[in-house]
């Protein structure tokens, strides 16, 4: 992978609020000019949606706001991921608690200071899990949640890399 910087978001099933993230987050990078410096992915720590689209609640709140989706398609997180990216960023809590386990295997990767929720990104919030529109339905808020972590998270990453664009 080529990027020097790399971002990986995580849920479980890789279809609703992962994905939704990995869309807003690439927007802002494009909006930004830096395709070329930072990746975005996401993945699931379940199997089931491999392969399928972002769900339609997820889909519907991308449109509304003119985010594309193009070409994205679930998958499972890997213990490659561990090696591949350098933010790993977990919509609830266990979601990081699955995926951390499910990178143990990752030889000689210490995943622990690259691996966190999302809702650390906003501590104002007060919220510690992204809560899971699948069943809960509530797609405009989990937007609302991911658009500002997401420019935290860019605003974390620049800081991180020594940029001011
Ligand atoms: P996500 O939501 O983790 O935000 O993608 C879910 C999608 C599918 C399932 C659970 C959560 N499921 O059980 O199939």
């Amino acid at each position: 992978m080529e990027h020097e910087v790399r971002v990986l978001f995580v849920c479980l099933g890789n279809i609703c609020r992962s994905p939704m993230a990995e869309a807003v987050m690439r927007k802002l990078i494009m909006e930004k000019g830096l395709e070329n410096r930072i990746a975005v992915d996401s993945a699931g720590t379940g199997d089931w949606h491999i392969g399928r689209e972002p769900h339609e609640g997820t889909r519907g709140v991308l449109d509304a706001h003119g985010i594309s989706y193009a070409g994205m398609k679930a998958r499972q997180v890997s213990p490659q991921d561990a090696a591949d990216f350098h933010y790993i960023v977990c919509m609830d809590q266990k979601n990081l608690k699955d995926a951390r386990e499910m990178m143990a295997s990752a030889v000689g990767e210490n995943t622990s200071g690259k691996v966190f929720t999302f809702m650390e990104l906003l501590p104002d919030r007060g919220v510690v899990d992204v809560p899971d529109p699948y069943y809960e339905g509530n797609f405009d808020y989990v937007y609302e949640l991911v658009n500002e972590g997401c420019h935290a998270l860019l605003d974390k990453i620049k800081a991180d890399i020594g940029l001011s664009v």
